[in-house]
């Protein structure tokens, strides 16, 4: 995720931004960027890592911000890196999220203005530049354009001939930090946690303008007064905002991921989504077949995006393990889509696959977090998840938002074939925007599954159950325990217990069963009555208003149509985590695993 950072003060400007660039490396980053201010304003910016970007002391300046560069619009180039300066070079620009109407503004202002990168934010610059015509006030310019600015972000500007630093946020972090002698700004308190603990956290709608030792700050027409706090986190913590592991933080962003996947995407109203696909109607009308491949977390993912797929784009969609692909993926190419779910972009097995099937002349699609990565090139088009990095080795943030991405494609898909109607899209998008506030209940209950996992911690194994949508979820939710407690867990479907599994369930073995929209609930009740009478301890993730009192524990899912699997998963994701922690494991980085499986 990029980061944000700034300093105004009395102190060594250029080592100071230099150096918190570097406490925001652990954010992921492809390219990095700073802007120096003394009379005038020296912009120095690379893509590659922070060590390559030469930053010369500047003992005149007392004013800089920086940025580390998570690609979304455009490559990880030298160009595309932040900051982004206005024609004149008087006004610099960082930025994290997205704009969601830039490409309306660049087109306004290409006329008159001449533009350097393929990024979003340098629009921000050129708006300020002509707002700061009007009212040669940095503050007053910066509030015209974010009114003018839609979608999810936070940015921040230095001008020459104007005081300070002026920060908005819209949806996106940033904190203030206060020295005697200075302020700090950054995405997190990790950007300057080394100078300062007393920090003011900014509000959404907030434009705040930051000089040496002063700040002030206006919501709306309003001047507002927000609280100081003061940080007793270490260095370490404030990496991960204060949480002890990355995998808690990750779970915990998966509402503004989720935004963000759908942020400038949907037209809720008018049931359509644009994802910039090159997917014309009558190719999409000419498919036989989606082949999805994938691994792991994403392959779950791909399980849960075929049955929309078959249900709201009529299509006949198989899903593949991707290091099985090659034995069993032919197809007539020029009907087929091969769509690969990769975190990474970069796995070793997906790559493989993807490139067998291109090699037989099919079209393939790539849903992924990575820009650049080796996939993303590969492809004819691709979807971004937009999670921003995931550093824990557990996935968690980026299966919601493969889902939520995959269910973007299939209403895509189904109003290009004509299977689904604008009205049935609406209402699949309405659940879809409820999302984000649905998981954010679901996480506002952990001190409660905290508590449960406690409770269960010492079971023997761990069973999953759920059918239909809730069959891949009790399959990650198993992955996801099994990875981070090193517990013997799995996850099937409910119908299949009495096949085999429930040989195994004994009162030493709890059961997770999933009863939501989706899952065909009923059914899979009768399966908790089996592991019941066999004396199995049980845990239902239901959204059903009158939960069958036949679990021993119940946690309540809230109401959002056939999303609500991808909900439960968040409380099978705390169980996880919370079982881990009590067993003492090494949550982020598992025995055995790695993030990115890059070999065969
Ligand atoms: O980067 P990818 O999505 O291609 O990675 C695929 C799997 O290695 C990954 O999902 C893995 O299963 C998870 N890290 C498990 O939590």
């Amino acid at each position: 995720m990029c980061g944000i950072t700034g300093y105004i003060g009395t102190g060594d400007c250029s080592t100071i931004v230099a150096q918190s660039l570097k406490n925001l490396e652990y954010r992921g980053y492809d390219s990095a960027g700073v802007a120096l201010r003394n009379g005038s304003l020296e912009v120095y910016k690379q893509s590659g890592t922070i060590d390559d970007l030469t930053v010369p002391s500047m003992p005149s300046a007392t004013c800089g911000i920086g940025h580390t560069r998570w690609s979304t619009h455009g490559a990880p180039t030298d160009e595309n890196a932040h900051p982004h300066t206005d024609c004149t070079g008087q006004v610099a620009v960082v930025h994290n999220g997205i704009i969601n109407n830039y490409e309306m503004f660049k087109n306004e202002l290409c006329a008159d203005h001449e533009f350097t990168s393929e990024t979003d934010t340098e629009v921000i610059a050129h708006l300020i530049e002509n707002a700061l015509a009007d009212t040669n006030d940095l503050r007053e310019a910066v509030e015209q354009v974010v009114s003018m600015l839609k979608g999810s972000f936070a940015f921040a500007v230095t001008a020459v001939g104007h005081d300070g630093i002026v920060a908005a946020r819209q949806d996106s972090p940033l904190v203030i930090g206060h020295s005697e002698d200075a302020t700090f700004l950054g995405s997190d308190v990790t950007a300057f946690v080394e100078h300062t603990r007393t920090v003011t956290f900014l509000e959404d709608g907030d434009i705040a303008h930051l000089l040496e030792g002063d700040v002030t700050i206006v919501n709306g027409d309003k001047l507002v007064d927000r609280e100081r706090q003061t940080i007793e986190w270490d260095a370490d913590a404030a990496e991960k905002g204060g949480y002890e592991h990355y995998m808690r933080k990750e779970i915990h962003e998966q509402p503004r991921a989720v935004r963000q996947a759908l942020s400038g995407r949907v037209d809720e109203l008018a049931g359509t989504v644009d994802l910039d696909l090159s997917l014309s109607q009558e190719y999409c009308n000419s498919l036989d077949e989606i082949q999805i491949i994938a691994c792991g977390t994403s392959y779950y993912a791909g399980l849960y995006a075929a049955e929309l797929l078959e249900q709201y784009a009529d299509v006949r969609v198989s899903v593949h393990i991707a290091s099985e692909y090659e034995f069993r993926g032919d197809r007539d190419p020029w009907r087929t889509l091969v769509v690969a779910v990769t975190q990474s972009g970069e796995t070793a097995d997906t790559l493989r696959a993807l490139r067998k099937a291109a090699g037989a002349g099919t079209r393939t699609l790539a849903v992924t977090n990575t820009v650049g990565s080796t996939i993303a090139r590969e492809v004819d088009d691709t979807v971004y998840i937009r999670s921003g990095p995931e550093i824990g080795v557990a996935a968690t943030k980026t299966f919601a938002s493969q889902i939520t991405t995959l269910t973007l494609v299939t209403i895509y898909l189904g109003r290009q074939r004509n299977a689904l109607s604008s009205t049935e899209a609406s209402n699949i998008l309405e659940k879809l925007t409820a999302v984000p506030s649905a998981i954010q209940q679901v996480l506002d209950t952990e001190s409660t599954v905290r508590r449960i996992a406690e409770e269960f911690a010492d079971g023997d194994a761990f069973f999953f159950i759920g059918r239909r949508l809730g069959h891949p979820v009790a399959l990650e939710g198993a992955l996801k325990l099994k990875e981070i407690s090193y517990d013997h867990a799995e996850g099937f479907p409910s119908g299949e217990l009495k096949h085999g599994p429930l040989a195994l369930v004994t009162d030493e073995t709890p059961v997770v069963a999933i009863l939501t929209e989706g899952t065909n609930a009923d059914e899979t009740l009768h399966n908790v009555k089996e592991v019941e009478s066999r004396g199995a301890p049980t845990i239902g993730v239901t959204s059903a208003t009158d939960p069958n009192p036949v679990f021993d524990t119940t946690l309540t899912v809230p109401k959002v149509g056939l999303m609500e699997p991808v909900v439960a998963n968040v409380y099978l994701q705390l169980f996880a985590y919370h079982i881990a922690k009590r067993k003492g494991r090494s949550i982020d980085k598992p025995r055995n695993l790695a993030k990115s499986v890059t070999v065969e």
